[in-house]
């Protein structure tokens, strides 16, 4: 794998990692702090009886009145600027004239572009009360990924974030899918390297000051297998079990990790208190 100066490098994914300057933190603590507000935004109007095609236009018009542009819109096809991921699956679900119900747990994913930069993160919403064992599997999921990202500094290895990951969940009778994998992001939205949530200490690629990437661990309380629906994105679990997910992307800095989406309002994860 080499590491290339992003600044001197196509916009694109050239399948090299991109090294970022101290200006570009800048741009990334900017769209990465909007995408967050949008995701805080959302809190008060994920509540029984709202569909997600509702959500969706609340991310739209935040995202248009904040000069962002919504990055999954047309990425790829996608018509919608948010995914909406509901009980059993696992990413990438569509928005829809659906509307949430009382015990539902749905997963929100937010990615803007602001001055180029990408802001991609995403949360668990319960929807009203939920079972204790959707509380449960929520918990793991939000933990999971704060190790995974503890796990980030100068000299570590993507292995390293996977091994943290893998480890707490399947301690706790979890399973981590690994069809879907975090990512490089900064003016590219999917860039090189993935960043899987599952391996070895050691393994996988070197990280280095100034890498930008998603840590987004998927997690079930069944088994791990996924499957693709018709409509060519929403991912299920194949046993139906529930799935979690929660996003951040982050910069490595000299000493260690930069969370670019940290919540503005505090609201990292369930229960969110109401405002
Ligand atoms: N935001 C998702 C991610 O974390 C990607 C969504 S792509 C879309 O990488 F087209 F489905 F929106
Ligand atoms: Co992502
Ligand atoms: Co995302």
């Amino acid at each position: 794998m080499s590491y290339v100066i992003a600044a001197e490098s196509p916009s694109r994914n050239t399948g090299h990692i991109k090294i970022h300057t101290a200006e570009d933190f800048e741009g990334m603590r900017v769209a990465g702090r909007l995408a967050a507000e949008c995701l805080d935004m959302l809190v008060p109007h994920v509540v029984p009886g709202v569909t997600t095609n509702y959500l969706d236009k609340l991310n739209y018009e935040f995202t248009l009145d904040h000069r962002s542009l919504p990055a999954c819109i047309n990425y790829r096809g996608y018509t919608k600027s948010i995914c909406t991921s509901i009980n059993h699956v696992v990413c990438h679900g569509i928005p829809s004239n659906r509307t949430l119900k009382e015990g539902d747990i749905v997963n929100i994913d937010v990615t803007l572009i602001h001055e180029g930069w990408h802001g991609d993160t995403s949360r668990m919403f319960p929807v009203g009360n939920v079972k204790r064992r959707a509380e449960r599997l929520i918990d793991i999921t939000h933990e999971s990924m704060i190790r995974g990202i503890a796990a980030v500094r100068p000299g570590a290895t993507t292995g390293d974030i996977g091994a943290e990951i893998q480890t707490y969940a399947e301690a706790r009778g979890c399973s981590v899918v690994t069809d879907f994998c975090g990512h490089g992001l900064g003016r590219v939205f999917h860039d090189a390297p993935n960043i899987v949530h599952y391996g070895r200490h050691g393994d996988g690629y070197e990280l280095r000051e100034g890498m930008f990437f998603t840590i987004e661990p998927m997690i079930n309380l069944g088994k791990s297998s996924v499957k693709i629906l018709n409509d060519g994105w929403t991912a299920v679990t194949k046993d139906r079990t529930l799935s979690a997910q929660f996003e951040h992307a982050v910069g490595v800095t000299a000493d260690g990790v930069e969370v670019f989406t940290i919540s503005p309002a505090g609201l990292h994860k369930p229960p969110y208190s109401q405002i």
